[in-house]
């Protein structure tokens, strides 16, 4: 059958095919555990440490887009919040498991392996959704299955926290539709703080800024060529 395209879902899924599949090189990716790659570390993001050090998002529902081996999710998990956390990779998704065993949470993360816009979640809405690093792995398209996916679990008065490529310091700054012509994402996409405003202007951002660089060792994660952003849903819906 050649004319395969009927509805949205069908041009999203065309659109994904022009892109080579993410899942194995996810998989491949966390293969090696002794690799050196930054976020392979335990710590948690510095800004979400001080989101919730400064009181701007207290414990409740959360939903953790692209988890990995689970650093953030296992800090909100301790930090009170309940904590559903999605990643694609089964690979990852296994670590994340070891690391919350090992840390002997009473209440640890529910860990998903599933996409983010097919994964079936035991809760409708999220007080906290938070993304370190998947946002920027997307092709463009997908923004759209993106922002639907935060108008239907994103709790009115919750937070929606984003940690994205900086442009000008890190990822593709290469226009989507060229994107398309070339059929690669590049590693990823820059994101300027226009557009991540602009992308999510729906909801009223309360915070946008690199991510503070931390000293080897930290207790915290943090590269400079990361950009932060923290969004509240208005209250009223
Ligand atoms: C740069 S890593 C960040 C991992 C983790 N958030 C961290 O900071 O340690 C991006 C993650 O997004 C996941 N990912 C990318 N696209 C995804 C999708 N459509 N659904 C679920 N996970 C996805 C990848 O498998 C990968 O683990």
């Amino acid at each position: 059958m050649n004319r395969t395209v009927r509805t949205t879902e069908d041009v999203l899924g065309l659109l994904d095919r022009l892109f080579p599949p993410t899942e194995p090189f996810w998989d491949g990716f966390y293969a090696d555990r002794s690799a050196d790659r930054p976020f392979f570390t335990p710590a948690p993001d510095e800004n979400l440490v001080s989101y919730l050090d400064r009181g701007l998002i207290t414990p409740g529902r959360a939903l953790d887009l692209g988890c990995g081996p689970g650093r953030n999710a296992l800090h909100l998990a301790a930090a009170g919040f309940e904590v559903d956390a999605v990643d694609l990779s089964a690979t990852a998704v296994a670590w994340a498991e070891e690391r919350a065993r090992e840390a002997g949470l009473a209440a640890g993360p529910r860990f998903h392996r599933a996409d983010i816009f097919e994964v079936e979640l035991p809760h409708a809405r999220y007080d906290l959704v938070y993304d370190s690093g998947c946002l920027h792995h997307l092709p463009p398209h997908r923004r759209i299955s993106y922002l639907a996916l935060l108008d239907r679990v994103l709790a009115p008065g919750g937070h929606f926290a984003v940690t994205a490529f900086a442009a000008g310091a890190m990822g593709s700054e290469r226009p989507d539709e060229e994107l398309y012509r070339l059929g690669v994402l590049e590693g990823g996409l820059a994101y300027s703080p226009e557009e991540l405003r602009s992308l999510f202007r729906e909801l009223t951002p309360l915070e946008l800024r690199p991510m503070a660089a931390q000293a080897p060792g930290s207790a915290l994660f943090g590269l400079p060529f990361l950009l932060t952003a923290l969004f509240r849903r208005t209250a009223a819906l």
